[in-house]
């Protein structure tokens, strides 16, 4: 206090000798940088010694007048001229201000200003962001290992700019560069700060958060930001035996005896068995109770193989495998030096035999690739079923018991499942199919009529009308012959030549056999016979004419003409005579007695035979032995007496004479 008081007076007498001879000059400027938190007030400090002009305050070089309540002298009058800034606003306030003092005496030319003081409002900034790929990461950030990623944090609107950490779990990560601030185009007095973090999957880091901290001065406690690593790795297996040791060999049906199996793996894998490297078939071992017990539970998964007791057979070395979906679909054919022309493969076989006749070409795929293989017939593609879908995931496919309606192209498809979606890659190479063996008729004519008979639909003087028929031979027919029970061969009736069926612009071993007949008439409806005889075997099938009159249709058009009212009464007089025309023709039948009664039984077993169309094997072996009869007419004598015994006693009733056969039409 004394010596405030000394110095005070020392100043007074200081003032005098000035007043004659010094300058007023600053005892105090504002300091160069200075913050204040928005809403709060502050100070700029300046005091000037010997004053005599008048403070003036300057904000980014432009005069600020005093305003109560915002603007205020600090401490009246006097050398003081420190500024009182009331609620501090980032708007009005936050900018360069400099102290100034006039001069005294214009005489003089002793006016201060001291240098420019930074004022700065604290904006707290918004919460901080994470972005990843330029959209906001809420969600975890999900790689697979060794994947790398740069994902952001974002700070907004703060001032000055937040300052940003990382934190991978507990431990704080340098960031992949300093931080960048740029002010915000919107708010040019407020900084957006970024700052990026290079992210590696590894599959220790499953589940760390990453977290993304700002400090900013206008808060002690950090703001954050966090997401959660999700890092898809490849299973580690791990098998336990229980008993733990074994000491002593099993003993076969006493000893229990259990194998567990613990994978890793993110997402949780499934566990398959193996014993001497081939998949364990639970359901097809019945000597052991094994028992499957998987559980789920984060990353680990869990299988048990029990044996209750042990037998045994069930001697072997025992593995465990998981697979789990982890990369993204990169079905790619391994092959390299592969050729612009598509592949294709050939196989020829015999009708009934069971092969593998075709293998997938590679493809590249995380979870491993499945096949899937596709028949491709007269433009419809079906995928079949393969009896090894389980090895190999169907590279390999088996057909069993082939059939001629396996001949034909063949494709595969390559497919994984990933996160439950399917994603799948068709390989360009092409299989195809050779079948050889006995004659088969196929696409029998029509839909079947009620009893099992193929029936075709004519109309009475119809210029020509076909009937046709398909069928496979190969080695090719020797003889393909239609017949029905007439006793001489009308020049209206004319066996075409045998149409090559082509599929895909694919010779097939396949023909249409086709009758035409001309001028069609009432009396030409009858069953039809075709006969197709190789080296290899025969077979047959009927085809049932009917005829319809077509001048009650031209009636009925007629009706509809004349009005809607006659509709009704007409549809009745239609089915009237639509019934009196059956018991009609029913009775020209009876008086022509030219049904070939034998081929109108033999049918039957036709029908049967495509009904169970998969026993083409034994199926092939009877037509053979069939074949041997040489002429038709005594292999359909045959087939009379055979019939004779099977026949129902609804059949005997109909059954007349047999009918005289012609000789085959050879086409
Ligand atoms: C960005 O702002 C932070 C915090 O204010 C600061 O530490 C950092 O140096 C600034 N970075 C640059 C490049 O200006
Ligand atoms: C156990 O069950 C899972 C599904 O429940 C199945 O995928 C797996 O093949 C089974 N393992 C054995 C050995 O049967
Ligand atoms: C899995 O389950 C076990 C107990 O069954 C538990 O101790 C463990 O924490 C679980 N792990 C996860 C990742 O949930
Ligand atoms: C492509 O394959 C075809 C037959 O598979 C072969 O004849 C041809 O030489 C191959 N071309 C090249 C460039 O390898």
């Amino acid at each position: 206090m004394k010596s405030t008081r000394f110095q005070s007076i020392v100043a007074i007498v200081f003032s005098i000798v000035v007043r004659i001879t010094g300058e007023q000059r600053f005892a105090e400027t504002p300091a160069l940088y200075q913050e204040v938190s928005s809403g709060d007030d502050v100070q700029l400090r300046c005091r000037v010694q010997d004053k005599r002009g008048q403070c003036i305050w300057q904000k980014d070089r432009k005069p600020v007048g005093m305003h109560p309540d915002k603007y205020e002298w600090a401490s009246g009058r006097g050398s003081d001229c420190t500024l009182l800034i009331r609620r501090a606003s980032l708007d009005f306030d936050d900018g360069y201000w400099e102290c100034q003092v006039t001069s005294g005496d214009f005489t003089r030319q002793d006016a201060l200003t001291s240098l420019p003081s930074r004022l700065l409002v604290r904006v707290k900034p918004r919460k901080p962001r994470l972005e990843y790929g330029g959209t906001i990461l809420n969600s975890a950030l999900t790689l697979r290992e060794s994947q790398e990623a740069t994902i952001s944090c974002v700070s907004r609107y703060g001032n000055p700019p937040a300052l940003i950490k990382w934190y991978i779990g507990g431990d704080e990560v340098e960031p992949l560069r300093e931080q960048t601030n740029a002010t915000e185009v919107d708010s040019p007095k407020t900084w957006a700060a970024h700052s990026l973090l290079r992210v590696r999957g590894q599959r220790e880091n499953h589940g760390l958060p990453i977290r993304c901290i700002t400090m900013h001065p206008s808060s002690i406690v950090p703001a954050s930001a966090e997401t959660r690593l999700d890092v898809h790795y490849s299973p580690e297996v791990r098998l336990e035996t229980k008993p733990r040791l074994l000491v002593a060999a099993l003993e076969d049906s006493a000893s229990f005896m259990s194998l567990k199996c613990f994978a890793d793996g993110n997402p949780s894998g499934t566990i398959k068995w193996f014993k001497d490297s081939a998949p364990i078939v639970v359901t097809s071992n019945v000597v052991a109770l094994m028992l499957n017990r998987t559980q789920q539970n984060g990353t680990m998964t869990g299988s048990e193989l029990r044996f209750e007791p042990v037998k045994r057979n069930d001697a072997g070395l025992y593995s465990c495998k998981a697979v789990n979906a982890i990369d993204g679909p990169k079905l790619k054919p391994e092959d390299p030096t592969r050729n612009d022309t598509v592949q294709k493969y050939e196989e020829t076989t015999l009708l009934g035999t069971s092969l593998e006749p075709f293998e997938c070409t590679d493809f590249e795929a995380n979870p491993p690739a499945q096949y899937r293989w596709i028949h491709v017939r007269g433009g419809i593609t079906e995928t079949i079923e393969n009896p090894l879908q389980t090895k190999d995931g169907g590279k390999r496919l088996r057909l069993e018991n082939v059939m001629w309606s396996d001949e034909g192209e063949y494709r595969c498809v390559a497919f994984n499942v990933i996160n439950g979606v399917r994603r799948e890659m068709p390989s360009e190479a092409r299989y195809v199919l050779h079948v050889t063996g006995p004659p088969e008729i196929q696409a029998r004519p029509s839909s079947s009529g009620g009893k099992g008979i193929y029936e075709s639909l004519g109309w009475a003087g119809e210029p020509e009308h076909t009937l046709k028929s398909r069928f496979c031979s190969r080695p090719p027919p020797r003889l393909v012959a239609w017949q029905w029970g007439s006793e001489s061969i009308h020049p209206k009736y004319e066996a075409l030549s045998l149409e090559h069926i082509n599929e895909d612009d694919m010779p097939t071993n396949c023909y249409w056999a086709k009758l035409v007949i001309k001028d069609l008439q009432i009396e030409d409806a009858r069953i039809y016979t075709l006969l197709v005889e190789s080296e290899k075997g025969r077979d047959s099938t009927n085809i049932k004419l009917i005829i319809r009159d077509p001048t009650e249709m031209r009636v009925i058009a007629a009706a509809a003409a004349v009005g809607l009212l006659f509709v009704l009464l007409l549809i009745s007089i239609a089915v009237y005579s639509g019934l009196r025309l059956k018991n009609r023709r029913y009775r020209r039948e009876e008086e022509e007695g030219s049904i070939a009664a034998d081929a109108f039984y033999s049918n039957t077993p036709t029908t049967d035979r495509q009904k169970n169309g998969n026993s083409s094997q034994s199926k092939g072996y009877a037509r053979k032995t069939n074949s041997d009869g040489g002429l038709a007419v005594t292999y359909d004598y045959d087939q009379i007496t055979k019939q004779m015994r099977a026949m129902s006693p609804e059949a005997l009733k109909v059954r007349r004479a047999p009918a005289v056969l012609q000789p085959p039409t050879i086409v």
